[in-house]
């Protein structure tokens, strides 16, 4: 009996380094199973398309651009999944269920996804757009005075003086071609510069090359490869597309490459500390200018922070350079290709810009400048065409969010850290709410026209909704519709023949012409 037992271990053992092998595959297999399709699991019952593993949806995206949200809402309905390489988001493409994300179940959802571009770049994750919770909620109420209507309008003669700068030199009358969105790029820069550190760039100038300026220019061609640099796609750095495919790695292989020479990784990188410590300087400054006063959104801050012990605790250097350096991203962008875009559809539909004239004529001579309260009262016309500009080209197709606890969208359980995305984009396009969607037709947002008034009050929302939209929105509205009014006082636009059809785009974190708007300027008489 003992021999047979002792054979029977003996046996045993022989097959143990198999056995332990086999329990290593296994588990290793489970580990890689569960880390790739753990994120799926608790959104599984969402449908949506069959996922090519690592990659996800991600070829769909480079295919169609972002009209693949409106085809799979199409196929899908109103909630469906879209895999973002392993990470599974939950497309939510309903007015009434964005009213639900945004508004109603804020308290579950409070806060952005961060997707692996911002992930790759701290600079950008100190903004107001990715901190989270009661620093985000602090933060947020400290910088919101900063946008209240009163100090808004005395803004204007600042945001008339860059604009009377930056069109000062415009070619008139002959075959020059315009690029808008670069014009656009420079002054809407300058604005913000002036308006968060109080700062003059000095990019709307004519020659600006000449005095000294070969250090903002290079600030500014930074920022401008630092946002660019920021895709979601697979054309973007290493640890970017690492992030989107294997998150884990994501991190340890941006330490790696950040240090070898000529990568992506390392050019981001630098460009990125090059932008700090110029953006620390610039706060620097600011902190020992005891004059400083209260005119622009830096001072604001730094006036918060002496005078309150919570806000010195969370306005640390770090997160002040992130939220200014924010501004000058979020409020230059947007509102250039806003602006490009607004010029480019009525360049292109001469009854909006007859009608549009006739407004603008009529407020007075043609060197009279609005108020805030003029343009809110006396350009209904304008407002409408702004409106719908922004309808037809979104600048943010997609408004993020996640999860904070589980919670119940459009008849699924999601689980707490699910992904949810608004595809606002999809809603500016819907029959539903703007019959004809492919038409531009500012009349549609005439607050007495049928249409506007059986439309759903979210189905327009391209600042996105709820406590964390758009802070900056009646700032950029503002200085949309002031340098729209200047312009058209003067000129007249028509489309330039070097310009491609149809318009392509470039989808980064923020929608962009890809070639520009290239446009000609015919002075009115
Ligand atoms: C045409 C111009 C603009 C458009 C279309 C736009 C659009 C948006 C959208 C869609 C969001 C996300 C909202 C959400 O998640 O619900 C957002 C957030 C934000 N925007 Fe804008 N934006 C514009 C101009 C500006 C300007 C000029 C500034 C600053 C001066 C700015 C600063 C911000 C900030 C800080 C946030 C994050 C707010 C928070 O999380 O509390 N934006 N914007």
């Amino acid at each position: 009996m003992e021999t047979s037992i002792t054979t029977l271990i003996s046996h045993f053992a022989s097959f143990l380094p198999l056995t332990s092998s086999i329990f290593t595959i296994l588990a290793l297999s489970a580990g890689v199973l569960s880390y790739f399709y753990g994120p799926l699991w608790g959104v599984r019952k969402v449908p949506g398309p069959p996922a090519i593993p690592l990659v996800g949806h991600l070829p769909l995206l480079a295919k169609h651009g972002p009209d693949l949200f409106s085809v799979l809402a199409k196929k899908y309905g109103p909630v469906f999944r879209f895999h973002m390489g392993r990470q599974p988001l939950v497309i939510v493409a309903d007015a009434e269920l964005c009213r639900q994300v945004g508004i109603k179940k804020f308290k579950e959802i409070p806060n952005r996804s961060i997707p692996s571009p911002i992930l790759a770049s701290p600079l950008h994750r100190k903004g107001l757009f990715w901190i989270r919770d009661s620093r985000w909620s602090t933060m947020r109420n400290t910088i919101l005075s900063m946008y209240q209507p009163t100090h808004l309008a005395k803004l204007v003669p600042m945001m008339q003086s860059f604009i009377e700068t930056a069109s000062q030199n415009l070619p008139v009358d002959n075959d020059q071609d315009i690029n808008l969105n670069e014009l656009s790029l420079k002054m809407a820069t300058d604005v913000i510069g002036k308006a968060a550190f109080g700062f003059d760039f000095g990019l709307s100038k004519p020659n600006n090359h000449q005095d000294n300026d070969e250090q903002i220019d290079s600030f500014v061609k930074q920022h401008i490869y630092s946002t660019k640099m920021l895709k979601m796609d697979l054309s973007a750095s290493f640890s970017i597309i690492l992030g989107l495919l294997l998150p884990i790695l994501q991190e340890p292989f941006r330490q790696i490459l950040k240090r070898i020479p000529y990568t992506m990784d390392w050019k981001f990188e630098k460009t990125n500390m090059n932008l700090n410590s110029q953006l620390d300087e610039i706060v620097v400054k600011k902190m020992e200018d005891k004059e400083r006063g209260s005119q622009d959104f830096l001072s604001l801050i730094l006036n918060a922070r002496e005078s309150e012990t919570a806000s010195t605790k969370l306005f640390t250097p770090d997160y002040i350079s992130g939220i200014a350096y924010e501004h000058l991203l979020a409020g230059s962008a947007t509102t250039s290709f806003t602006l490009s875009s607004a010029v480019y559809l009525i360049s292109g539909h001469p009854e909006v810009e007859k009608k549009l004239l006739e407004e603008i004529d009529a407020f007075g001579p043609r060197d009279q400048v609005p108020t805030a309260d003029d343009l809110q009262s006396r350009f209904p016309y304008l407002d409408q065409v702004v409106k719908e500009s922004m309808r037809f080209f979104i600048v943010s197709p997609l408004v993020a969010r996640e999860t904070s606890t589980e919670v119940e969208i459009g008849g699924y359980v999601l689980p707490k850290g699910t992904w949810v995305w608004m595809a606002i984009g999809v809603l500016a396009k819907d029959p539903k709410n703007f019959p004809d969607p492919e038409k531009f037709n500012p009349e549609r947002f005439d607050p007495n026209c049928d249409e506007k008034k059986q439309r759903h009050p979210y189905a327009y929302i391209p600042f996105g909704i709820g406590p964390r939209a758009c802070i900056g929105q009646k700032f950029s509205l503002l200085e949309i519709k002031l340098t729209l009014v200047y312009l058209y006082q003067r000129y007249v636009f028509k489309h330039s023949p070097n310009m491609e059809t149809p318009l392509e785009f470039d989808f980064g974190i923020v929608l962009n012409f890809k070639y520009g708007v290239k446009v000609r300027a015919i002075k009115r008489t």
